[in-house]
């Protein structure tokens, strides 16, 4: 498939069919993202694929438990319903795609200290590490689109990080970043509205 064609077609897919990923399309979407660029190529990451159903299901269960606790007292039910759905869209996917990064070093690690130490430097640079993670979930999206999967980028599920890391078996220095939900799309949803590129383009010449 023509990039430009994965890219105008990729959409966010929540509902799949009962069609199980293939483990080598899911090791191949692994493959493509370690292939992105990262911060000083530190490739920060490693993917955890997830294909047994009761274990995305105690991992949605968990998340579950978390929005209700987070949010415990909320007079909003429908808001709190919509982002309890959103949070677990996961549910009934067939594979989930787990990314887990590393702590990256800078180079400027060695000489910077106090407001240039390493945790300060990255702030100040908009957290490299985390857009690092992005780009590779790029990869991953696109390339979906291209092997004919649906794919949903998920945070909400972070709110239980813990309890989903331990399930994973992720240990420091390792910590859970984002996921995806991955699966054979149950039908094409329909494309967001995008404003025209000279909306959101500016050139400075
Ligand atoms: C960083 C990031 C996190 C997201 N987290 C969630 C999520 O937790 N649950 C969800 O249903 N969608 C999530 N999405 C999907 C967005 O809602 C979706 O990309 C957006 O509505 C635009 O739709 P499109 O992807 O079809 O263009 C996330 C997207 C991004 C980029």
């Amino acid at each position: 498939m023509e990039l430009v064609k994965a890219i105008e077609q990729r959409r966010t897919v929540r509902r799949f069919s009962s069609a199980p990923v293939a483990a080598e399309s899911l090791k191949e979407l692994a493959r493509r993202a370690g292939l992105a660029p990262s911060i000083n190529n530190s490739q920060p990451w490693k993917f955890i694929a997830v294909t047994r159903a009761e274990v995305i299901r105690e991992m949605a269960a968990a998340v579950h438990q978390r929005v209700s606790q987070l949010f415990a007292g909320a007079e909003k039910e429908n808001i709190l319903r919509t982002v309890d759905h959103f949070s677990t869209v996961f549910e009934h996917a067939p594979a989930v795609l787990f990314v887990a990064a590393r702590p990256y070093q800078a180079i400027a690690d060695e000489i910077g200290s106090g407001e240039t130490g390493h945790d300060a430097l990255n702030a100040m640079r908009r957290h490299p590490d985390l857009q690092s993670v992005g780009a590779a979930v790029q990869n991953i999206l696109l390339s979906a689109t291209e092997l004919g999967l649906g794919a949903c980028w998920l945070s909400g599920l972070m709110v239980a990080r813990p309890e989903l890391e331990k399930v994973l078996g992720l240990e420091q220095p390792w910590e859970l970043v984002t996921a995806i939900a991955i699966g054979t799309p149950e039908s094409t949803p329909v494309p967001k509205q995008h404003p025209p590129v000279e909306q959101i383009f500016t050139l400075i010449d």
